[in-house]
């Protein structure tokens, strides 16, 4: 990348050039030096090492793709590998992949013998522009999402826009609904810059460093998410209930597909309880609908929905707790609103 981020201001590792990767990397000998990928990502390899030469003799551990993999027993494989080779607590983790891999692979490295290093390359435009950063490591444990984990921060992320231009455009457009939200939350001249020029003309590398930025910051203030960052879910109250309930019926959609339908309903509540006006909600509606299609949702789900939000693990009691906006650009947190309001918010989406 040809820009850098703030990091003395974020004080999260943002390494953004060969060198500055190579420098981080000489703390470490090449055969302590594990690479996580997966089938996918570990072609991206040759190239990577063509230009880190420090990483040409580091050691490939290969999962296959795909969330149903992000379990305990792809985690037992690595942790066994790694133990079988005597792998001592001087070495390094380079997840390079999306999130399933940043997720896995760092907690993979934060539980081996009480924590080794680990290194994000993130590879999606989801991990680059969110699941790298923040510390959250984990897997998924029945159809519990990221039931187990910890967090736990990585050595530094490692960036380059060029890994976006192999990836299927259905997965860039689903990172970029949370590109979008960090725009909804927090900055509304961000969110301009995303939606006031098309998709296919967008400026990739600008596109990650607003949301790095944006998430970094709010990271830093509030890491446990004790407040601020829960903004962060602003979009997966609603989003999450959708995507558990279509993969439960064997019609799996998108994280970002999900979370795009989320946004609008929770833009629409937020109209109703927040400050939200009309006129931005139009606003939001509109850019969001014309990168993601409509799913058709039924009426007759909307009580299951419901019954998948209150069993989200953000919420602490019975109630239901979302993340909405006051303006666009202004989130708000710690927001409850009744099931009413819940079902004129999924019908508002539908009914369109
Ligand atoms: N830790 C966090 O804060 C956080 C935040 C958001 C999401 N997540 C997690 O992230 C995961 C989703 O991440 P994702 O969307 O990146 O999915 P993913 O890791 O499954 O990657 C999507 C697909 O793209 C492939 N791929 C990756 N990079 C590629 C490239 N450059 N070229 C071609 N193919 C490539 C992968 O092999 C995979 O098949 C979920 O498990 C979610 O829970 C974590
Ligand atoms: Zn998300």
């Amino acid at each position: 990348m040809s820009k850098k981020v703030d990091n003395q201001s974020f004080n999260i590792p943002i390494i953004t050039t060969q060198l500055d990767l190579e420098t981080e990397l000489y703390r470490y000998p090449a055969e302590n030096t594990f690479i996580l990928t997966d089938e996918n990502t570990a072609a991206l390899l040759p190239d990577l090492i063509k230009t880190i030469s420090k990483l040409q003799n580091a050691v490939t551990i290969e999962i296959p793709s795909g969330e149903a993999n992000k379990t305990i027993n792809t985690c037992l494989n690595i942790w066994q590998k790694l133990s079988n080779n005597q792998v001592n607590k001087k070495a390094l983790i380079i997840n390079l992949g999306g999130g399933v891999i940043t997720d896995l692979g760092g907690f993979v490295a934060s539980t081996y013998k009480r924590g080794i290093d680990f290194l994000n390359i993130p590879t999606t435009l989801l991990a680059m522009t969110d699941a790298a950063i923040g510390g959250k490591t984990g897997v998924d444990l029945d159809n519990f999402k990221n039931q187990v984990g910890m967090i736990s921060s990585p050595i530094g992320i490692y960036y380059d826009s060029n890994f976006l231009s192999t990836l299927p455009k259905n997965e860039l457009i689903s990172g970029f609904a949370e590109v979008l939200k960090h725009g909804l939350v927090k900055s509304k001249s961000y969110w301009e810059k995303c939606t006031n020029i098309s998709f296919d003309d967008l400026n990739w590398e600008d596109v990650i460093l607003g949301s790095v930025e944006i998430k970094c910051a709010v990271v830093k203030r509030d890491p446990y998410e004790k407040g601020e960052r829960k903004l962060l879910n602003f979009g997966h109250t609603i989003g999450h209930a959708i995507e558990t309930f279509m993969m439960n019926q064997s019609t799996p959609i998108m994280h970002g597909e999900a979370v795009a339908i989320g946004i609008i309903c929770e833009s629409y509540i937020s109209t109703k309880i927040a400050k939200l006006s009309k006129a931005e909600l139009e606003e939001i509606t509109t850019n969001i609908s014309k990168l993601f299609p409509k799913i058709e949702l039924k009426k007759s789900t909307f009580l299951t929905l419901i019954e998948l939000m209150r069993n989200d693990k953000k919420n602490i009691s019975n109630e239901i707790n979302f993340s909405l906006l006051d303006s666009i650009g202004k989130g708000i947190y710690d927001q409850n609103c009744s099931e009413e309001m819940i079902i004129e918010a999924l019908s508002y989406y539908t009914e369109r």
